[in-house]
Order: structure tokens, then sequence, then C-alpha cells
């Protein structure tokens, strides 16, 4: 038995999954009456391809792996929910994150019956290997959240503590890279050929504008990815997403990453100078986690402003905490002066 046979749950290894009417058939145009579509061309008709095979090609071009290295989710939300169903037997499998980290990890754990042991990060928000590695010693634990930018404390552990991790954790590391067009070092994907059991997570909902199509990636090894592609609904991308994305993607977005990262080095310089401001935690990502005098009366008060911000103040090791998005110049000039008129 190798390594992934002991991980994955013994009813999706056994598992046929549902053929689709065109899987069926590998020939090209034709007189389609299989699938008890409406023959009328209102542009979307058809079903998509559940394959997403054109798609997967150019992404997986524009990251430089293998399609079969690639799988395609409803948003990375969904990749997170397919981990859970693919390797944790409910009520009996655990699965181990840091925290505070990425809401979804526990929603989907709870959803899936699965205990999820969290684990607080070090002082500075720092990678707690040592206590990671004493939670998911346990044989029924399979899977390990890490998510690099972090989300909400903002920063990037590093490479070689996240692939010690990887490396040393016998089930499946997950390292959420959502926020890694904001980085100042590239991802792991280099390091997934010598990682069979790393699973990368990343998403177009960030630095390439694209979270209304919802369009999730994971990059593992080509079998995690052919049991996650098992396990999705067969047409779980929708063909408005595949052409869109499809196109959005042709567009060059190195600039507005770049500004997006200009303003994140404005706003953190300016921040400090008002009274409201405690604490600006150094981002790797495209928002900054604030410490302020009174998270809940500065949240209040930039609502009454019209500015909508997220008050972490109840999150683990966060109390105290805003964080802000970076937006466009003028957006963040209004957040500025919103929170310079607040009176401490
Ligand atoms: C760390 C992290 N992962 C994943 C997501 C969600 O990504 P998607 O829009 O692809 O579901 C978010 C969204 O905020 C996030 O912060």
């Amino acid at each position: 038995m190798n390594d992934l046979d002991r991980l994955v749950r013994p009813n999706i290894a056994a598992l046929t999954p549902y053929s689709t009417a065109r899987d069926e058939y590998t020939g090209g145009l034709g007189t389609f009456l299989d699938a008890n579509e409406s023959p009328y061309d209102s542009g979307f008709n058809r079903y998509p391809d559940p394959h997403q095979k054109q798609l997967k090609t150019q992404i997986a071009a524009l990251k430089g792996i293998d399609p079969q290295n690639l799988f395609l989710g409803n948003g990375s939300d969904e990749a997170i929910d397919l981990l859970f169903r693919v390797f944790c037997e409910p009520g009996r499998d655990e699965a181990v994150a840091i925290t505070p980290s990425y809401g979804m990890y526990s929603v989907a754990a709870a959803i899936n019956n699965v205990t999820l042991r969290e684990v607080p990060l070090g002082p500075e928000f720092s990678l707690p290997t040592e206590a990671l590695l004493a939670a998911t010693a346990e044989p029924r634990c399979k899977l390990l959240f890490l998510c690099s930018p972090n989300n909400p404390t903002g920063n990037a552990f590093p490479r070689a503590e996240l692939l010690q991790l990887a490396e040393s954790f016998a089930g499946i590391t997950v390292v959420d890279e959502a926020y890694i067009d904001f980085a100042a070092e590239p991802g792991l994907r280099d390091a997934l050929p010598e990682h069979p059991r790393l699973v990368i997570l990343q998403t177009l909902s960030k630095a390439w504008g694209m979270a209304g199509l919802r369009l999730g990636l994971a990059m593992a090894d080509a079998r995690i990815i052919r049991l996650m592609s098992m396990v999705k609904y067969p047409y779980n991308i929708n063909e408005a997403a595949l052409r869109t994305v499809s196109e959005l993607l042709r567009r060059p977005i190195g600039e507005q990453v770049r500004e997006i990262l200009r303003e994140r080095a404005r706003v953190a310089a300016a921040l400090p100078a008002l009274p409201c401001v405690e604490r600006v935690y150094p981002s790797d990502a495209n928002f900054l986690l604030v410490r302020v005098t009174n998270a809940d009366g500065v949240y209040e008060h930039l609502v009454r402003a019209g500015i909508i911000v997220r008050n972490r103040n109840r999150v683990c090791q966060c109390a105290g905490c805003l964080r802000l998005t970076i937006g466009l110049p003028a957006e963040n000039d209004r957040l500025l002066t919103a929170l310079a008129d607040y009176a401490c």
C-alpha cells in the first residue's frame, strides 16, 4: 500500500465516478442527442466540459505545471471541502490548522463532521512548527492546513519551515497561497515534484480580480488531482466562467498588483501617525492587519462614514485588530481621512 492509498477514504478509493454523456464520445463535432440538452442555441445550451481541458491547459501554462497536476474548483473553497471529503472519514479522522487563519478550514471541517485541532501561531505570528508536528502526530490526522501569506495576519511563513512540515507530516499538507501574488517571495509550486503529499491552493479571486467568477486552483501530485476530480460535481465550473476566465487571463495584471503594493506601503506608512492606530503589522498580502485603540468603536465609526472593513477584534491573537483591504488610491485616502477623524 503506498502513502496515498493509506490516506484516502476507502469509499472514495473504490468510487466509480459519474460518467457524463460526453465522456463516452471522443470524436469531434457531431449531432449531440445524448445529454437531453435543448437543441436551440442560447450560447449556453450545451453542458460545459467537465474536465475543463482548454482552461486547464491555459492556466497550467501560466503556472508552469502539467495540466494533470491542476484541479479547478468553484473557488478554492470547493477544493478545501473536497480535500475533507476525499481524505477524512466523518466522525473519525481529524485535521489540524493554524489559528488565526482563514475561516473556511473550520467551517468545512464542521460540515464534514471532522474534528479540526487549531494550533495558535507563535510570537509575532510565527509558524508554531513543533506544536504543529505534535498535533499532527496522531495517525487519524489526515490534513494540515497552512496559509501563507496568512489571512488575517498578512505574513508569509519561511519556505523552509513550510516544506519541513510538508515533509515531516505523514498526511496531506495544504498550503493556501490565495495572496501569493502580493508576496515578496514566490510560492512553493516548484517544490511540488519532491513533495507528493503537498497541495497548494491558489485563487483568481484576489490579484486576478475574478472573485465574482469563482475559480480556485489546487496544484498537487496527479493522483491527488484525480481523486479530487472524481469527487467534484461533474460540471463544477460553468460555461460562462470557463469563457470569461479564459478571456480575462489574457490581460496583464502586473501593473495593478504593483499599484496595490505601492498603496499598501503608502497606507502602512501613513497609519502609525493616526491617534487611533497602535500597531500596523507587516503584510505580504493585499490587506493590512492594524491594532487600534478601540476596534469596535473604530469599526462603527468607519461604517458611519460608509467604509466597510473587517473587524477581527474577537479573533484569537487579533484582539483590537481591524483588517483593511488595500483599495484604489482614492478609497485608501477616504479610509485614512475617516480614521484621522476618529476621536480616541
Ligand atoms: C486564505 C484564503 N483562501 C481562500 C479564500 C477564498 O478563495 P475563493 O474565492 O477562491 O474561494 C480566501 C478568501 O478570502 C482566503 O482568504
